[in-house]
């Protein structure tokens, strides 16, 4: 049933820092389309310091997956669209939450496509998780909220380690 993929992986490539619900949801639904989903935690993400190492990052990321079978969990450094050619993807996934997010997903698309010759396919977010980031959840996380909605309880557990426990919402 795969023939998008042609047999190859699906790349679903990100920071992760760390998994949120959103991210989970869209891995699950990627994993029924395509016959492998590779996700890929980028080892030094652009925009910052992650919060997360990428131990934590990744260990997080297979304990959540750990209930479907044909997820794998890897990391890459430097150029996603080298990552891809080397690993001979078939597509490169990501999600899109929000019309402000098309934006730079398109261009990123097409120049991982120009770079590696491989394709992005995107899969709508589910509209519970379409306001949920990374971003967002550390930083409400930190101000003291609850985060157990937008996150898996892998997830929660390390957060609970780096930081007292929430107040409770
Ligand atoms: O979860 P994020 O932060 O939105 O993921 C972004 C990510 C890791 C997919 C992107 O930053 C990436 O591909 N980085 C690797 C470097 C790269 O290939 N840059 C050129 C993109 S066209």
């Amino acid at each position: 049933m795969n023939h998008a993929a042609g047999g190859h992986a699906a790349i679903y490539p990100g920071s992760f820092d760390p998994m949120t619900r959103g991210h989970l949801d869209v891995i699950e639904r990627a994993a029924k389309v395509f016959d492998r989903v590779l996700v890929a935690v980028v080892v030094n993400p652009q925009k910052r310091d992650p919060l997360f190492t990428l131990d934590e990052r990744e260990a997080m990321i297979r304990e959540a997956v750990a209930h479907v079978a044909n997820i794998e969990v890897t990391h890459f450094r430097g150029l996603l669209a080298d990552f891809v050619r080397s690993v001979e993807a078939g597509v490169i996934v990501k999600g899109l939450r929000v019309v402000s997010d098309f934006e730079g997903e398109m261009s990123t698309a097409l120049m991982n496509r120009s770079l590696s010759g491989v394709d992005t396919v995107f899969l709508p977010s589910d509209p519970r998780w379409s306001f949920v980031s990374s971003t967002l959840v550390k930083e409400v996380y930190n101000l003291g909220a609850d985060v157990a909605k937008y996150v898996p309880p892998a997830v929660l557990r390390v957060m609970q380690s780096k930081r007292p426990a929430p107040r409770s919402a």
